[in-house]
């Protein structure tokens, strides 16, 4: 169903998340992922690890989709960390070759869908090639309200937390900013996304696929308080029934952000 599309008197996000048997009420605004587990799929078929990035593809379709049918608004994704520049050349070629292909055959769908495509990251080091197409998507998706994709590529955090220290020590020495006037809100408006328009700065949730329970260097500043769920499943196999799954586990636990 396309969310834009206004039935009165019925949210069809609501309904969607009620079908799906979660508390519309309780939904997490801010979703993080790390997808992984795409090697490992391919290898237990007996296939190059580049297939399962590959089918790993799909299912982000798949999942940005159905996030925006839910109503959340904000979706992360993990999908290329700072220490995986240190993978075999012919790995990190594929990859960006891939998100090329992706985020041109993806356009229409973000805009059918009114997603906004947004990328944190050290960006200047993805090829030029991928960093123009990903400009111009991200151009031509500016203006779409109903969710924002955010793309991890080429993302560190402790990369992230330096290069706002380094913008602050700018504007410090600039004489734009008062060194007592930083706060956090002076250090998030310098991450790579700066203030995010829907409201959804903090990660409520972070999903890791392939049984793994670690955070690999992921938005350390926004995800203070996030949950943490962690999946079986591996990435090219995550289902729409496995994200609703998680997203249950989410509703399940009682957040405090330490209170009583
Ligand atoms: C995640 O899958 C995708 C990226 C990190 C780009 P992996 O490629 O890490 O797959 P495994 O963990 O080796 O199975
Ligand atoms: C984390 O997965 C990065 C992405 C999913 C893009 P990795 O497979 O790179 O993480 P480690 O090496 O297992 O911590
Ligand atoms: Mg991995």
């Amino acid at each position: 169903m396309n969310p834009t599309t206004a039935v009165p008197g019925i949210d069809p996000a609501h309904e969607a998340a009620r079908s799906a048997g979660l508390d519309p009420a309780r939904l997490p605004k801010h979703v993080a992922i790390i997808m992984d587990g795409n090697g490992r799929w391919a290898k237990g078929r007996g296939w190059d690890r580049t297939r399962g990035h590959r089918q790993g593809a799909d299912v982000v379709r798949a999942i940005t989709t159905d996030s925006v049918r839910l109503g959340i608004r904000r979706l992360t994704l993990y999908a290329f960390s700072s220490e995986n520049w240190s993978r075999p050349q012919i790995e990190t070629s594929y990859l960006m070759r891939l998100l090329d292909e992706f985020l041109r055959g993806e356009l229409a769908t973000l805009q059918e869908n009114g997603v906004r495509l947004e990328a944190i990251g050290r960006l200047d080091r993805l090829p030029s090639d991928v960093r123009a197409t990903l400009d111009a998507t991200r151009t031509a998706t500016a203006a779409n309200r109903n969710m924002a994709l955010c793309l991890a590529l080429s993302y560190g955090g402790r990369d992230e937390i330096v290069d706002a220290c380094r913008a602050i020590a700018r504007d410090v020495a600039a004489g734009r900013l008062d060194p007592q006037s930083v706060d956090a809100s002076a250090v998030q408006a310098r991450l790579y996304a700066g203030a995010c328009r829907f409201g959804a700065d903090d990660v409520d949730v972070v999903i890791r696929t392939a049984g793994e329970s670690r955070l690999s260097n992921f938005l350390p500043w926004q995800a203070i308080y996030a949950e943490y769920v962690s999946v079986a499943a591996l990435w090219p196999e995550f289902t729409i029934t496995d994200y609703h799954a998680a997203l249950k586990e989410f509703q399940a636990r009682e957040r405090r952000f330490g209170g009583v």
